[in-house]
């Protein structure tokens, strides 16, 4: 186990790349198992998670080969002979539900185990199964786990209640190789799941609307080899402008694309916080200036996203004034509102809102990483506090955030990776 030992305090200064984005990453990856040939994939981000998918790959067949230098992978999923994703896997990340609609549409089976929760909700997978059904899906949930079979895919109307982004993907790549059209309707919008049909398309998909509320897919008898590059990841540069407005910074955030980045950019500008663009994908954030209060509701794209809910709440601790966060997708988010009172924060949870009194600096404390965003927090909290901060389980961030650690030294932070800290 490994903890960051963190001294507070110093302003950031410099500049920083971004990596790939692990949300996108994830779903191209998977979309591989649609192709006849090769694919190959740049700015793939080297995180917990993408291992972790490729692990799952390597399982059903796909041969991976990652270039860690230059971020790229090689797949070729011309050796898949099973079909089956494991407890042990699926239950360590999520994102492994992606290969179900496309072992279906591909290979018309797929035994997948059910997520189960995570730390941060539920997380059913019911849109999904309830998609998958309709367009000619036998599914059957039992022993934890998704059985499902098909004789073909057929497109069909496919309308979510409330947009999910995984039920999405999954519905989109499995329409992809089915006969006929499908049209979904209330679909996610997450820039995510526009990249996700860019790579498909390059395949040879026919995807049209994807990043808006209704998507149509023609299917089509097969899929080709791909090259397709990742989109920069919209939350790690979400974290990175936090921090460089929570330590009085002036910070280069380098290879954005800030049109993903739309309500997080109000907000912080909201706040006093000046961002300012300085390159066709790249970004200058000063936050010498005295941080206001702030409101923020979290919500579907391109609303405010909840993976920057942890992130802006830390900010807002040590903002002057009152402010408010309120968590609107997922049922259990506040996590991190325990330890960064830990640190000094006066916050009040009432319900899905979080009230934040603004105090002047956090104080230095050890605290424990409990998700993958809530870690973040904790380490924007930790370079702005006084005195030391230990964060333990640090494997939380380690699943999203690529050489976090690095990152922030190459900007002046004080930031240790230590042994210990179970
Ligand atoms: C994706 O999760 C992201 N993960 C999450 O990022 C992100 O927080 C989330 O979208 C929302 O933006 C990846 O892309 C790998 P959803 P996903 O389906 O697809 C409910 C991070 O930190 N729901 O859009 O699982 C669900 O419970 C991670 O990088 C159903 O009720 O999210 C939630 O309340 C965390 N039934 C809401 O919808 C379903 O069948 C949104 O979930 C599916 C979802």
């Amino acid at each position: 186990m490994y903890k960051f030992v963190i001294e507070g305090g110093i302003p950031l200064k410099g500049e920083v790349v971004i990596s790939g984005s692990k949300n996108a990453a994830l779903p191209i990856l998977c979309s591989s198992i649609l192709s006849d040939g090769i694919c190959r994939f740049a700015n793939i981000p080297r995180l917990k998670d993408i291992d972790t998918i490729f692990k799952l790959l390597g399982i059903l067949g796909v041969e991976a080969e990652m270039d860690d230098e230059n971020h790229e992978v090689t797949m070729d999923p011309s050796g898949i002979k099973a079909f089956e994703a494991p407890y042990e896997l699926v239950k360590s990340m999520r994102a492994s539900i992606l290969i179900l609609g496309p072992l279906l549409a591909r290979y018309k089976r797929a035994k997948v185990s059910l997520p189960g929760g995570c730390a941060i909700g539920v997380r059913p997978i019911d849109l999904h199964l309830k998609g998958l059904a309709k367009m000619g899906a036998d599914i059957d949930v039992s022993h934890g786990y998704v059985l499902a079979k098909t004789s073909g895919l057929k497109g069909d109307r496919i309308i979510f209640n409330k947009p999910t982004v995984g039920g999405t993907e999954n519905i989109m790549m499995a329409a992809t190789l089915a006969k006929g059209i499908t049209i979904i309707e209330g679909a996610a919008r997450e820039p995510e799941i526009k990249d996700l049909a860019d790579a498909l398309n390059g395949m040879g998909a026919r995807i049209e609307g994807a990043g808006e509320s209704t998507i149509a897919i023609e299917g089509v008898d097969n899929l080709s080899g791909v090259e397709h590059r990742v989109i920069p990841d919209r939350i790690e540069a979400g974290t990175f402008m936090a921090a460089a407005a929570i330590t009085k910074g002036l910070v280069e955030i380098r290879g954005v694309r800030l049109d993903h980045m739309a309500a997080v950019v109000e907000k912080l500008e909201e706040m006093g916080v000046r961002i300012m663009k300085s390159g066709e994908a790249s970004v200058y954030v000063d936050g010498s200036g005295k941080l206001g209060p702030i409101d923020v509701e979290t919500a579907p794209y391109p609303g405010f996203p909840t993976d920057m809910q942890a992130q802006i709440m830390a900010l807002a601790c040590v903002a002057g004034g009152a402010s408010s966060i309120t968590e609107n997708i997922f049922e259990n988010r506040f996590m991190h509102v325990p330890e960064l009172m830990r640190m000094g924060a006066r916050l009040e949870e009432k319900g899905n809102t979080v009230f934040v009194r603004g105090i002047d600096r956090f104080q230095g404390a050890s605290v424990m990483a409990t998700d993958l965003r809530a870690s973040a927090s904790l380490v924007l909290a930790g370079l702005n506090a006084r005195g030391r901060t230990e964060l333990r389980r640090i494997y939380h961030l380690e699943r999203g955030y690529e050489d976090i650690d690095r990152k922030l030294k190459t900007l002046g932070a004080n930031i240790e990776r230590q042994v210990g800290g179970i």
